[in-house]
């Protein structure tokens, strides 16, 4: 619960608004308002940000003025993509911990998962070493997703030229392309910074492996990690 959805009843916007979301959204609804306390009352993640509440549901973002409790507008997500900033380098401990594969049903892990020395070796000074890019989803001023690669003696470490890649979105933003439009953006600076390739490592069962097939990547080999799962290396020739 948040202040938001313990004060639902309060929730108007203006005919204009109103007019707003039904266009931004398709929507065929005679009342704006109660649509979106449902989907509020049933968001995926509300986030606080300044003075808006943001509201998420199936790729639909509500945005909400705290103060007056009104509804400012609703769209579809529309994640900007862009290179990571320094001081957006200590996010990446959460987006490692986010990459880190739960298969179905099973329970996740502790964050202190990230300590391990294998898995800390992707963050470990980053932004110190070969290879170090990073880029970031942005939607509506937060960092939602990252993707960034390494030169690290990692599991998807193929050769001292080629940068491994770890990538991970917010669970309540997967599933909507953020993901491709961020790894592309990334395959983009990482040919500016004149890399021929990218590989990485991925848990067989993980339905990653597709998206990342559907992007380019070929796996190259099969291996048992340290922890004993299978793993796939991949790799995609930049081109
Ligand atoms: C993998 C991931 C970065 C893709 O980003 P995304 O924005 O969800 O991807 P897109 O919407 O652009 O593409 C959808 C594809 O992503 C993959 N995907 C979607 N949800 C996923 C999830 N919860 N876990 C893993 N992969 C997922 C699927 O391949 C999906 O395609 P499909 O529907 O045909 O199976 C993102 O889902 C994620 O963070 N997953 C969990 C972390 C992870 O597995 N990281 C990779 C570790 S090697």
């Amino acid at each position: 619960m948040t202040d938001l959805t313990d004060n639902l009843d309060a929730l108007h916007t203006t005919e204009l608004g109103a007019e707003r979301i039904k266009r931004n959204l398709g929507l065929q609804v005679d009342d704006v308002v109660l649509w979106c306390k449902e989907t509020i009352r049933q968001a995926d993640i509300i986030i606080r940000n300044g003075k808006n509440w943001y509201a998420y549901r199936k790729g639909v973002a509500i945005t909400i003025n705290a103060r007056s409790n009104t509804l400012i507008t609703a769209h579809p997500i529309d994640a900007k993509v862009r290179v990571m900033r320094e001081s957006e380098y200590p996010c990446l401990r959460e987006f490692l911990y986010q990459a880190v594969f739960i298969p179905e049903g099973a329970k996740p892990p502790p964050r202190s998962i990230v300590n391990d020395p294998e898995i800390f070796l992707y963050i470990k000074d980053f932004g110190t070493g070969p290879g170090d890019i990073g880029v970031v989803a942005e939607q509506d001023r937060q960092t939602i997703g990252a993707a960034w690669t390494r030169i690290i003696p990692a599991y998807g470490h193929v050769d001292s030229e080629t940068p491994e890649l770890a990538v991970s979105i917010l669970p309540a933003f997967r599933g909507y392309g953020i993901g491709t439009k961020l790894m592309n953006k990334l395959f983009a600076v990482l040919r500016e910074n004149g890399y021929a390739r990218t590989s990485l490592s991925v848990q067989k069962g993980n339905p990653a492996v597709r998206f990342y097939q559907r992007l380019g990547y070929r796996v190259i080999d099969d291996k048992p990690n340290s922890a004993g799962h299978e793993d796939c290396i991949m790799i995609k020739d930049l081109g």
